[in-house]
C-alpha cells in the first residue's frame, strides 16, 4: 500500500467536484454511497489517461497502444490484488460487479460440482444478488438452500447458524457487511466454521471493500466478491476473488474471445487464470479506473477512513436516537457506514422526497434486501449511507432535513 497521508475530511471532499454541486439550490449532501460512491478526480482522471492516451483493445495487440493498455489493465489487476492481499494476480476476475460475480460462481461451481440434496447456507440479510442465483440453483439442480436466522438487532445468531450444517452442506454465501441494516458479520469466524463442516465459504464484500481492509488470505475465504462503483471507482467493473485451485477446477462461465487457448469446430481448449473467465473484449478502461479508485483509497490509508465513518456513524446514530419518532433498523454491535430508518408512521418514498428538497440524498425502498425486510416487518427503510467524504455537519443537515419532513406529514 501508498503511505497513507493525514486524514483531512474538507481536503478529501476536494477530490470530489460533484461534492461542491447543489441541488434544488442547496448544497449536496450525498449519503447514498451504499448503492454507489461518488469518483474522485483521480478515477476521472485515470480513465481520460486511458481513452486520451493508451486505448486499444488488450491482450492481442502486437502494437505500442494495445501492449499499453494491456500493461495497465495487467497492473490495475495486481493492485486488486494487493489490495484484499489475493495470493496471486490470477486469482482476480474481472467481472461486471459483485452480481455477476456470484452468478460466476453458482453457474460455473455450482453447476459443475453440486448434485441434487446438496445445501447452500445462506443468511436472511442477503442482497438478492446473493439469493437469486442460489435459486437458480435449487430450480435447475435441487439443491437445497437453508437461511440463517438474526437478533432483533440485527446480528447473526451464531448458535442457530452452527445448527445449519450437515454432511450435505457444500457452501456458505454471506455478505460481510448487510447493505440494509449495516451489521458487519464475523466472517472470519462462519468461514472457520464453514471449513470445519467441509464446506466453501463464498463472501459478498460489496459494502466492506470501501470501508475497511479486507485480507482474503488471512479470512481464508474460498470466494469473495464486490463491485468497483461503490468503491469509488467506474461501474461495470468488480472482482470476482477465487482461490486459485477452484478457479482452475471450474468449467469457464461463458464462451466467445480471450478465454480460449484454440479453437477447431471439434474441440476448444481454454485459456488460463484469470482469461478462462474473461470471455469478450473486457470493461478495459474500468479495470484501469478501478486501480485507480484502489490506488486513491489506500492512500488515504483504510484505517482512516474506517476511523472517520465511525465517528461519523456514530454521531449519526445518536442523533437519531435523540428523535423519539425515529426507529432504527440494524442496532448490531458492530456496525458499518449504514444507517437504516424509518420516521414515525411517514412512508420512507415520501420522507426521501422532501429530504431530496432539501439537498439531502438517501435511499428509500428495500435495498434490494426483501428478506431482510420481511424479518422486520417493514416493506421498505430510509437509508443513509456514509462514505470517505461525510461529515458530522451533513449529518446534522440530515437531521434538520428530518425535521422538516416531519413540518409537512407530521
Ligand atoms: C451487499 C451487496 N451485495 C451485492 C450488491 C450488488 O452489487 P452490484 O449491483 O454492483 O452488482 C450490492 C449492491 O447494492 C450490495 O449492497
Amino acid at each position: 500500500m501508498t503511505a497513507a497521508r493525514a486524514y483531512d475530511v474538507e481536503t478529501v471532499r476536494r477530490d470530489f467536484p460533484i461534492l461542491s454541486e447543489t441541488v434544488y439550490g442547496k448544497p449536496l449532501v450525498y449519503l447514498d454511497n451504499g448503492a454507489s460512491a461518488q469518483k474522485p478526480r483521480q478515477v476521472v482522471d485515470a480513465l481520460r489517461h486511458v481513452y486520451e492516451k493508451e486505448y486499444a483493445n488488450v491482450h492481442r495487440g502486437v502494437h505500442r497502444l494495445s501492449q499499453l493498455a494491456t500493461e495497465a489493465m495487467e497492473a490495475a489487476r495486481d493492485k486488486v490484488r494487493g489490495f484484499i492481499n489475493a495470493g496471486a494476480a490470477e486469482e482476480i476476475i474481472f467481472v461486471r460487479g459483485a452480481t455477476e460475480g456470484i452468478n460466476l460462481v453458482a453457474a460455473s461451481w455450482g453447476r459443475r460440482f453440486l448434485a441434487p440434496g446438496d445445501e447452500v447456507i445462506l443468511t436472511v440479510m442477503e442482497h438478492h444478488s446473493n439469493i437469486v442465483p442460489w435459486q437458480f440453483l435449487r430450480d435447475e439442480k435441487g439443491i437445497v438452500i437453508r437461511v440463517a436466522p438474526i437478533s432483533d438487532e440485527g446480528e447473526l445468531l451464531m448458535d442457530e447458524y452452527a445448527k445449519l450444517f450437515n454432511p450435505r452442506t457444500k457452501l456458505v454465501a454471506i455478505t460481510h457487511v448487510s447493505n440494509a441494516l449495516g451489521t458487519v458479520t464475523p466472517i472470519a469466524e462462519i468461514i472457520r466454521v464453514a471449513h470445519a463442516n467441509g464446506a466453501l465459504a463464498l463472501v459478498d464484500g460489496c459494502q466492506a471493500v470501501p470501508h475497511m481492509t479486507v485480507d482474503v488470505r488471512t479470512l481464508d475465504a474460498d470466494f469473495y466478491v464486490f463491485s468497483g462503483h461503490k468503491l469509488y471507482g467506474p461501474t461495470g467493473i468488480g472482482v470476482l476473488y477465487g482461490k486459485a485451485a477452484l478457479l482452475d477446477a471450474m468449467p469457464p462461465y461463458q464462451g466467445g474471445g480471450e478465454m480460449i487457448s484454440s479453437v477447431t469446430f471439434e474441440k476448444t481448449t481454454y485459456a488460463d487464470l484469470p482469461f478462462k473467465f474473461e470471455a469478450g473484449t473486457p470493461h478495459i478502461a474500468g479495470a484501469i479506473g478501478l486501480g485507480a479508485a484502489v490506488d486513491y483509497v489506500a492512500s488515504l490509508g483504510l484505517d482512516r477512513i474506517h476511523a472517520h465513518e465511525t465517528d461519523v456513524l456514530a454521531y449519526a446514530t445518536e442523533r437519531m436516537k435523540a428523535l423519539n419518532d425515529v426507529r432504527i433498523f440494524g442496532t448490531a454491535r458492530e456496525k458499518a457506514a449504514i444507517l437504516s430508518f424509518s420516521i414515525d408512521a411517514i412512508h420512507p418514498h415520501d420522507a426521501g422526497t422532501i429530504l431530496d428538497r432539501e439537498g439531502v440524498a438517501v435511499r428509500t425502498g428495500h435495498h434490494c434486501a426483501q428478506p431482510v425486510m420481511d424479518r422486520f416487518g417493514q416493506p421498505a427503510t430510509i437509508r443513509a449511507s456514509f462514505g470517505l467524504y461525510n461529515t458530522r455537519a451533513e449529518v446534522d443537515r440530515l437531521i434538520a432535513a428530518i425535521g422538516r419532513v416531519r413540518e409537512i406529514f407530521g
